[in-house]
């Protein structure tokens, strides 16, 4: 893993969106991943920018959402469709055929789930996966025991994410507890993978997922075992990476490296 601390989180966002458009720049039917949450609003919005000011075409990018909330309609304002339609797609010009988002209303979850993975594949696979983490070390919702080599399936969320989401609802009682999720081994196909933390409070989560033992208790730990993972990250959190020295030496010695 290649860690990349900045100190803010705008610098985070724009130096991880930086890393997106260059894959789409040098492949301009490139497949991403993408995901929802707190975390990627200023990559998107980067994004956008860059978009707006003719920087960057995604008229052939095709798109594949991690994850979404069984039960709510896609017109529900805390749905994933609608944070993605809301917070990048009607942004940027990906064309609408080339967007996936599973669904949480089907009728028969098994089945959507499998043709999922299937249409990834069939597409060429992912080529960037962009992923937030968990306060419990979580990547889409893989929870704590996930099977880190699980496909997309239907799972149930750990107490602690329903309480993490409970700020976006009115009441408690209106979180959903079941989503539809990509799986961990879904995720590591991805060719390159950029994971995005900021605060104080994914301290922990980062440092076990980058420096502890690899652990289904962890799924973002599973990142150890890819070939091409980035973790940008701002200072906070950052707070608790042993070689956290070792990082910034890296970033700073990388113009005189040979390259590759
Ligand atoms: P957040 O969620 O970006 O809203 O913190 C991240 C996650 O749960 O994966």
């Amino acid at each position: 893993m290649e860690v990349i601390v900045e100190k803010t989180y705008v610098e985070m966002s724009r130096a991880a969106a930086r890393e997106v458009a260059d894959v789409i720049n040098a492949k301009p039917n490139a497949v991403l991943g993408l995901a929802t949450g707190s975390t990627p609003l200023g990559l998107y919005q980067e994004l956008a920018r860059m978009h707006k000011h003719g920087e960057l075409d995604l008229s052939h990018v095709t798109t594949f959402n991690l994850d979404e909330y069984v039960g709510l309609p896609i017109s529900h304002p805390q749905s994933y469709y609608h944070f993605m339609f809301e917070n990048f797609f009607k942004h940027v010009n990906i064309p609408e055929q080339n967007i996936h988002i599973p669904s949480g209303t089907t009728n028969n979850y098994r089945a959507f789930c499998d043709w999922y993975d299937r249409r990834i594949k069939e597409v060429g696979g992912i080529d960037l996966q962009i992923l937030g983490i968990g306060s419990d070390g979580h990547i889409g919702f893989n929870e704590p025991g996930s099977s880190l080599s699980s496909r997309t399936r239907l799972k149930t969320l750990a107490r602690s994410t329903v309480e993490d989401n409970a700020r976006f609802f009115e009441r408690k009682a209106d979180v959903p507890i079941y989503a539809i999720t990509m799986g961990v081994g879904t995720i590591m196909e991805a060719r390159q993978i950029v994971m995005l933390a900021d605060g104080a409070k994914k301290a922990a989560a980062i440092a076990a997922a980058v420096e502890g033992p690899v652990t289904a208790m962890i799924t973002a730990s599973a990142l150890q075992l890819h070939p091409r993972t980035k973790v940008y990250l701002d200072n906070e959190a950052a707070g608790q990476l042993k070689m956290r020295d070792y990082y910034d030496w890296v970033e700073l010695k990388k113009p005189g490296a040979p390259k590759v």
